[in-house]
């Protein structure tokens, strides 16, 4: 028999051995067979040719303070660049790259990167929106569709996703992210990774800039920019998961953020750079700096001339220096003062090239320029995609009396700037969107109701056409380029527009509003006189389409916010997974001043509620949802076993979700914990899981989470990511602020 057993045993290991090393090549950030070329590749490079590989121009329209810098073909042919952005075209691309590669010494390929944030020519809904349709699968597909049609133009890299955690509705930079939660925005990170790089295997595939590393999105105040604090805990359980999921799914590349953070600017933070990113997580991809964020860090105040801001940013861990020209002033000379080691750039290059060589571009330097994204009408299945995700995305915050979905309707009066604005549905990053492939709400409506025998009247302001409509659609909202996204923080965040409900309300009509925004917007002085209120955000250039589905109920509403809607702007920052306090509200009256010191002494406003309009996870549909009481399928597990990755101590909590409605519908089923007597105090409530699940009218389907140490581990008081002893409540239900929850024990 024992001969047999080592056999076996043998055997085992060489399986495990060999399946080890195909999960490792199966990432070329992890492949040997790369590194070899990389490795080779280095040998024969000169210090100039290595700094060369760091600098990264901006060589068309600037995104950021524009250097008029100029002559990049010489520069490139005697290898000093080694990626220009916002250089649109294959023929323009190629006409670089011929010089890279057939000029420069070493024949070494540009990367050539854009902002490609919500789709390419074919623009979906903006981020904040996409993420809304708690889809990831629909999400990837945006994505593969961006990174086919920019890749035909070039661009094999593009600057997304940004996965910053924001919690504060100020900030015009939250329409480019997921929201305030950790774990959605990791899921859908991971899609978006997926959908542009693929398998890394076809000219077609891009790499993934994974932004902004990291805390941008806790800018003090909401203004863009600011100082952030954030505490080592806080970090790693909110803003780093994300990041940390792109990463595990095989991200190429990662943006530095231009924010200082605990008093360290991110783009010369030893600590997230090289601790948390190179070292914790081993990771081989490479960092960019955002556009000139070394040279800030002398604003910062922690360098006085560029050459010590070049110095502090390749120590810290950027790899390659955007549009600042830092590394290529002062680099070599740094090398040779012995102020930087040589093996620190020969690093910085290695994740550069290895970046390089996964994309293939050695083999593959040139666009195909026979072809263009902009040839003739773009196809079928692209629009079709954008329709469906910008239908998935709105969300419906208000619906009285079932006035949507509009039925046996005869006249609709059409008031508001946002019917009509092609710009606009594309949202603050629109790559190569064109206005001209938009199809507006009053293109769309005016189709439809010809076709249906309505009548339809479209004008700006409150007309008299409103007077004898069967109902009035308000369409208002945000301008998308001056007031979201970068550099458009705002400190009164109402909805635009909104005055134009009170000045319709007196026809007394049923009032739809349709709310187009970036943000959350505080909606709480015209809530009250809106019949309905719909969520359209930015919604692509399928707008109208989506929006003329939506209202008739050829689409039933599935998005949840991801974002709390604040009642009043002082609330700012409001998420939903938040700290209990020592003094919790309790059953206190939130609605009108405390009048007794038993009412006043919380943590409390005197003269607005605790809780947001519209909570995390909220959305109606045209269908109702009921949810049964979750049931676990044990009452206790142990902290122990669970940590030890025991299948045994995993839990199962299900719920039976049942459509009460009378029409089929999505519901998105969201899965939270909260848990009581750890060693650091944790959220009142914690996403862990969702699903989004279709149900027929009348139809009920049980749904089944699990609790594994993945869902119960948190950084405990001596920064350990471990499961402990502890009571858990777990709720399925629809949104963070409702449901009944279950109750368990996490037992030594
Ligand atoms: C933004 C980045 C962007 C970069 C390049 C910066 O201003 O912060 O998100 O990727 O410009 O356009």
């Amino acid at each position: 028999m024992k001969p047999f057993y080592f056999l076996k045993v043998f055997c085992v290991l060489m399986f495990c051995a060999v399946a080890n090393l195909c999960a490792q090549s199966s990432s070329p950030l992890q492949s040997a067979a790369i590194d070899q070329k990389v490795e080779k590749l280095l040998k024969q490079m000169t210090l100039e040719e290595k700094v060369g590989q760091l600098n990264q121009y901006s060589a068309g329209a600037a995104t950021g303070p524009g250097t008029g810098r100029t002559g990049y073909p010489e520069m490139i042919a005697v290898g000093q660049v080694g990626s220009l952005f916002n250089l649109i075209g294959a023929k323009q691309t190629n006409e670089m790259q011929h010089i890279a590669v057939e000029k420069s010494r070493l024949h070494i390929p540009l990367i050539f990167g854009l902002d490609v944030i919500h789709g390419y020519r074919t623009e979906f809904p903006m981020p904040l929106g996409l993420a809304a349709t708690w889809d990831p699968a629909l999400i990837e597909q945006t994505a593969r569709i961006a990174a086919k049609e920019a890749s035909t133009d070039g661009i094999r890299w593009t600057f997304s996703p940004m996965v910053d955690i924001a919690r504060d509705a100020r900030w015009g930079r939250i329409t480019e992210g997921e929201g305030e939660d950790p774990y959605l925005a990791s899921e859908i990170a991971k899609a978006y990774v997926r959908g542009y790089q693929g398998n890394l295997d076809s000219p077609d595939d891009i790499a993934a800039c994974v932004k902004h590393y990291v805390g941008y999105g806790a800018a003090e105040a909401g203004r863009d920019y600011n100082t952030t604090e954030i505490s080592d805990r806080t970090l790693r359980e909110i803003y780093l998961r994300p990041f940390k999921a792109a990463a595990d799914a095989g991200a190429l590349s990662f943006m530095s953020a231009f924010n200082s953070l605990n008093e360290v600017p991110a783009s010369a933070n030893p600590f997230t750079l090289r601790q948390v990113l190179r070292h914790d997580w081993g990771y081989k991809g490479m960092v960019v700096s955002d556009w000139q964020s070394l040279w800030e860090i002398e604003a910062h105040g922690i360098a006085n001339d560029d050459r010590t801001a070049a110095e502090k940013g390749i120590l810290a861990g950027v790899d390659m220096d955007m549009e600042g020209n830092l590394y290529h002033t002062h680099l070599a000379e740094l090398v040779e003062a012995g102020a930087v080691p040589m093996s620190v750039v020969d690093d910085a290059v290695r994740n550069v090239l290895r970046v390089k060589f996964a994309l293939g571009l050695f083999d593959h330097p040139y666009a195909d320029d026979t072809k263009t994204a902009f040839d003739g009408p773009l196809p079928a299945a692209s629009r079709e995609l954008a329709r469906k995700a910008a239908e998935e995305a709105f969300v419906l915050l208000k619906n009285e009396h079932a006035v949507l979905p509009l039925t046996g309707i005869h006249k609709i009066a059409v008031v508001g700037p946002m019917a009509d604005n092609a710009d606009n549905m594309l949202g603050s990053w629109d790559a190569q969107g064109k206005a001209n492939d938009v199809v507006t709400l009053r293109n769309a409506l005016t189709a439809y109701c010809a076709a249906h025998n309505i009548a339809v009247s479209f004008s700006a302001d409150a007309s008299a056409a409103s007077a004898d409509a069967d109902v009035i659609l308000v369409a208002v909202g945000e301008t998308a380029s001056e007031m979201t996204g970068e550099a458009a923080s705002r400190t009164r965040i109402g909805l635009p527009g909104a005055e134009l409900v009170d000045e319709v309300a007196k026809f007394n009509k049923p009032i739809v509003l349709l709310a187009f925004a970036g943000r959350p917007v505080v909606l709480t002085p015209i809530e009250p006189k809106a019949t309905a209120i719909l969520e359209a955000w930015f919604p692509g250039i399928e707008a109208g389409p989506a929006l003329v589905a939506t209202l008739f109920g050829e689409a039933n509403p599935s998005g949840r916010l991801t974002a709390s809607f604040p009642r009043s702007v002082g609330q700012e920052p409001l998420y939903y997974n938040a700290l209990s306090t020592g003094r919790p509200v309790g059953n206190v009256d939130l609605t009108r001043p405390p009048t007794t010191g038993l009412e006043k002494y919380h943590s409390r406003y005197i003269d607005e509620q605790n809780s947001p309009l519209y909570p995390f996870g909220y959305g109606l549909s045209y269908s109702t949802f009921e949810f049964s009481t979750p049931q676990v399928s044990a009452s206790s597990t142990s902290a122990k076993a669970l940590n030890a990755g025991d299948a045994k101590a995993e839990v199962h909590v299900t719920a039976t979700v049942k459509n009460t409605g009378n029409r089929p519908g999505d519901e998105v089923v969201q899965f939270y914990i909260r848990q009581r007597g750890t060693s650091v105090a944790r959220p009142v409530r914690e996403l862990k899981g969702f699903q989004k699940i279709a149900l027929a009218a009348g139809e009920s389907k049980q749904v089944d989470f699990k609790l594994t140490r993945q869902q119960l581990a948190f950084w405990n008081i001596d920064m350990k990511e471990v499961a402990e002893p502890a009571k858990v409540q777990v709720w399925i239900t629809g949104d963070s602020a409702s449901g009944t929850p279950a109750e368990l024990e996490i037992k030594p």
